[in-house]
């Protein structure tokens, strides 16, 4: 099928499991980005519009914990959809770029891998959601589950609850997509500090002459 490229602004998806430094490195990228002349907004799924946010209410609740797999999947991908519709295309167009603290790839490594969806089937819903959207670049934040639970310092989510056996999936979920996907995808070393993490993105966007 033919996927629909963005005409102007740029869009980067951020992707790994729980704790990995994912908002952290997305916070930075933006500030870099808006600092050098490159208008940019930040996005975080499940959630970003009235409506992601409330279904994002009911999939993280930890009073909620009988949502069956699928429904979890048509939720997270109905606040995708909103979030699309009403941000991404509508930035993108304008000439502005977005970067988004996880995209549909999270749908396909936590429903497929974690909860053993169907793959094939996750991926055309997700086309679906997202109107053919597709990131032009996804920073994958690589670390072991084991690694990414020691430093957690909030209460856990629902999903979060559901363990390292499904932080272990996800990963295993996430190394193959970035096969599958390599033309977007870039791996990164999440163990590495911050700062080299930050610095290895940046080089990243200009080596692919993504930003000026
Ligand atoms: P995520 O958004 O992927 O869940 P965060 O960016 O919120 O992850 O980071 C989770 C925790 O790990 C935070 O306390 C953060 O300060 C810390 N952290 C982030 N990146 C690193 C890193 N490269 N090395 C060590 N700790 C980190
Ligand atoms: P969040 O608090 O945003 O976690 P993080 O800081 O790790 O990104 O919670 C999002 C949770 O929802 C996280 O456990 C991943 C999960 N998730 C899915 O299972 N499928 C999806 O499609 C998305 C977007 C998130």
């Amino acid at each position: 099928m033919m996927r629909m490229s963005t005409s102007r602004g740029i869009f980067i998806s951020f992707e790994g499991i729980d704790g990995c430094g994912k908002s952290t490195q997305v916070k930075l990228l933006v500030e870099y980005l808006n600092q050098s002349g490159n208008e940019t907004t930040m996005v975080r799924e499940p959630g970003g519009t009235k409506i992601s946010e409330e279904i994002r209410d009911i999939l993280l609740n930890r009073h909620l914990d009988n949502i069956c797999d699928r429904t979890e999947a048509l939720l997270m991908t109905g606040s995708r959809s909103q979030l699309t519709n009403e941000i991404i295309l509508p930035y993108l167009k304008k000439g502005l770029n977005v970067v988004a603290d996880r995209y549909y790839d999270s749908t396909l490594a936590y429903q497929g891998g974690g909860r053993e969806l169907d793959l094939e089937w996750l991926i055309k819903l997700n086309h679906f959601a997202t109107y053919n959207l597709d990131p032009n670049i996804t920073f994958f934040i690589d670390i072991d589950p084991k690694e990414a639970q020691k430093r957690k310092n909030q209460e856990e989510d629902r999903i979060e609850r559901a363990g390292i056996d499904l932080q272990a999936r996800v990963r295993n979920a996430y190394i193959e997509l970035a096969q599958r996907f390599r033309e977007r995808y870039v791996s990164i070393d999440g163990n590495a500090s911050v700062n080299t993490i930050h610095e290895k993105i940046i080089n990243e966007i200009k080596m692919k002459q993504l930003i000026k």
